[in-house]
């Protein structure tokens, strides 16, 4: 975990960690984890190169084109992280039991450590870095995750934000039962689930009405004036 922030600090605030700072900068891609040092990987440890059975193929993330070498065997999640360096997307079981590695295609949420990166092309991928807009505006519900500050650790909140936005696409006006419901497949580890809730329900809001023009200009907006 992060270091909370002292109030009595001396330190420069700049580069001080807050509980805020970290939510903003999990929910914003998962930039608190380098992909560098993974990128030459792929599954077993092999080495990168054609010669190890890979297949140059095109998949479309994020509205962008990416070019990227994977195995027959190749997950999506193992992909997104290691080969295009995604890191907001996060791997916990990698067997479909816990969410958190969950993405959209097509609109639609998956347990991306479940589909094959093969069988994605020609399909819209979105992953936690594809949803604030061009300018660094947050999505409406990665503003609402950090107004609520509704995850602990926040491993699984990604996974969260990725389910509930595919659900409000089909469910635009859910009862908290419903969005409960829909984020049935997400677990958390940390068992926060009515913070979690609050804050998912908050984004529906955004979602719908916008975020308050008081909201986007607070402290922690990640919106570029
Ligand atoms: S890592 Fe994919 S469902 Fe748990
Ligand atoms: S907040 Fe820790 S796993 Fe969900």
């Amino acid at each position: 975990m992060p270091e909370m922030e002292d109030p009595k600090s001396t330190e420069n605030p700049s580069k001080t960690i807050t509980r805020r700072r970290f939510i903003l900068g999990v929910i914003a891609g998962g930039a608190v984890v380098s992909a560098a040092s993974y990128k030459i990987l792929s599954p077993g440890g092999r080495g990168r190169g054609l010669a190890g059975g890979e297949r140059l193929i095109t998949l479309n993330v994020n509205g962008k084109m990416r070019r990227v070498e994977v195995m027959k065997q190749e997950t999506l999640a193992w992909t997104l992280r290691y080969k295009l360096g995604l890191t907001g997307t996060k791997l916990g079981c990698d067997r479909a039991e816990c969410g958190s590695c969950t993405v959209l295609i097509d609109d639609v949420p998956y347990y991306s450590c479940s589909v094959l990166t093969n069988t994605v092309r020609g399909r819209k991928v979105t992953t936690i870095e594809g949803l604030e807009a061009a300018d660094g505006t947050l999505h409406p519900m990665q503003k609402a995750v950090v107004d609520e500050q509704g995850f602990q650790c926040a491993f699984c909140m990604t996974g969260f934000v990725m389910s509930a936005v595919g659900f409000l696409k089909k469910n635009p006006n859910p009862t908290r039962a419903e969005m409960a419901h829909g984020l049935s497949g997400n677990l958390c580890r940390c068992q926060d689930y009515t913070k979690i809730l609050d804050a998912m329900m908050r984004g529906a809001e955004y979602m719908k009405n916008g975020v308050p023009a008081d909201k986007l200009m607070a402290a922690g907006s990640k919106r570029r004036a």
